[in-house]
């Protein structure tokens, strides 16, 4: 990264042009570095929803939104998806290279180890009401295992750290499972050695007593790239949420339990029960792809096409890419045909062509199809974002770590431009 080569020059009423650092970024894309503005003009700058505010310099993920690139650490998402499984991409996220066979090894074995969940925690699931959304159990286990595993008050021993990531993203995946059986009323299943990280979750989710399970090995290919897709993505929401909450200095559990409340929205992680739940309903009302595009673009409708858009992604999200070729591989195994998949990819075929969604560049994102193949794994809708989480959980860490390394790291706190009363005075009871 360079900086201090360039200055841009900016111009304020009544005020000598002052220079303003540029900075350029690793792949080129250069930034305006306004740090001191405020201390040096009493300007602020006005961004509603960050659009163009970068909020700090991180070397975890590359995103090209005009080109459809995504990088972790360097690599394509293509060549993690086709070479690597969810637990090396964890570790690449966390610990910034991919893993040897000794440290790939030792690794899951430690995950293995970690992946118990303490007996009184297991007694909370049961205080919850069966409907509760799985989102708001899996927040609450989440920011509880800081009661449980306190031991990241203190931050300072490295060793802590360490453990404290591990136990986290072995633990909710755990709870996961467990959110389910509790869902359905079923006794907990304990995870094994026997397994690994994927082939453990199915295992907890779905064994039976009464019905033989056989874990599916496409189930187990379908979660681990699924999991790698949704496991990073630079300055997103939730991400955000985890820095903006760890910049207090709150530990990683309560950081990520914050994380997990930014994506349970239906315009972030949320959307992947939104697809579903709208092509369900397009599907019972007998609408057609074209019936469900006129009524997205339908301004006052209120009703956006789910799946569709995103913030920094102007052609296809190369993530949905990667997403629907899995989806076609899964429902294709079965040899029966899907017609919720059907209406998604006429729906996709008929909003790409269409100008509302052209002049707007909006596109598949990763929410459009992967919702199809949990649902066909067997995850019932309303834990899709829980599926989310569970792959985004590295990042969260990732940034988590990296925001604690950062020397410039301050409490996020940004600005405001105010738009309330000047000043009013308090008026007795009786004459308000
Ligand atoms: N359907 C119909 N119109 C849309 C859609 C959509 N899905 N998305 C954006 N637009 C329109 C929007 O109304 C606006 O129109 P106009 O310029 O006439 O006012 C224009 O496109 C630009 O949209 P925006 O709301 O300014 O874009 P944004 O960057 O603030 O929002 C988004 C991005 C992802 C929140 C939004 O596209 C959306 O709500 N999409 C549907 C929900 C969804 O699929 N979310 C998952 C995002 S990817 C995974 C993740 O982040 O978790």
């Amino acid at each position: 990264m360079e900086t201090n080569k360039e200055f841009a020059t900016l111009i304020l009423p009544e005020k000598d042009p002052i220079r303003i650092p540029v900075i350029t970024d690793n792949m080129g894309a250069k930034s305006i570095d306004i740090h001191s503005l405020r201390k040096d003009t009493g300007y602020i700058t006005y961004d509603p929803g960050f659009v163009n505010t970068g909020s700090c310099t991180s070397g975890i993920c590359y995103v090209n939104g005009e080109q459809g690139i995504l990088r972790y650490r360097g690599y394509d998402i293509e060549d993690l998806v086709e070479n690597c499984d969810f637990v090396e991409v964890a570790y690449l996220l966390i610990k910034g290279e991919l893993p040897n066979t000794t440290e790939r090894r030792r690794y899951a074995e430690l995950l293995n180890k970690e992946s118990l969940l303490h007996h009184d925690m297991q007694s909370f699931f049961r205080s919850y009401p069966f409907k509760a959304h799985p989102m708001s159990v899996l927040a609450a286990m989440s920011v509880s295992l800081s009661a449980f595993y306190p031991e990241m008050d203190d931050i300072d021993p490295e060793l802590q750290v360490d453990l404290a990531v591990t136990r986290l993203v072995s633990k909710v995946r755990t709870i996961i499972a467990f959110i389910y059986r509790h869902m359905k009323g079923e006794d907990f299943v304990n995870p094994s050695y026997k397994y690994s990280y994927c082939e453990n979750f199915l295992n907890m989710m779905f064994k039976s007593s009464v019905i033989e399970y056989q874990i599916n090995p496409l189930y187990v290919k379908a979660l681990n790239q699924l999991l790698i897709l949704h496991a990073d993505h630079e300055q997103n929401c939730s991400t955000t949420a985890v820095r903006l909450i760890g910049s207090s200095d709150a530990n990683l559990y309560a950081s990520v339990s914050a994380g997990i409340c930014a994506l349970w929205g239906p315009k972030h992680g949320g959307a992947n029960q939104a697809v579903i739940e709208m092509l369900e309903f397009a599907h019972e009302q007998k609408m057609s792809a074209q019936d469900i595009v006129n009524k997205a673009k339908q301004k006052d409708s209120g009703f956006l096409l789910m799946g569709f858009g995103h913030r920094v992604y102007k052609t296809y999200d190369p993530r949905a890419k990667i997403a629907k070729r899995l989806c076609q591989e899964v429902l294709a195994e079965s040899g029966e045909t899907d017609p919720l998949l059907e209406l998604a990819m006429e729906l996709e075929e008929v909003a790409v062509n269409d100008s509302y969604f052209k002049e707007r560049s909006l596109y598949p994102n990763v929410d459009f199809y992967t919702g199809l193949i949990f649902r066909r794994i067997g995850i019932p809708t309303n834990m899709f974002t829980c599926m989310f989480a569970m792959g985004r959980l590295p990042g969260w860490i990732a940034h988590w770590l990296e925001w604690n390394k950062d020397p410039y790291g301050k409490i996020g706190r940004p600005r405001q431009v105010y738009s309330g009363p000047y000043i009013r005075k308090v008026q007795s009871l009786n004459d308000r």
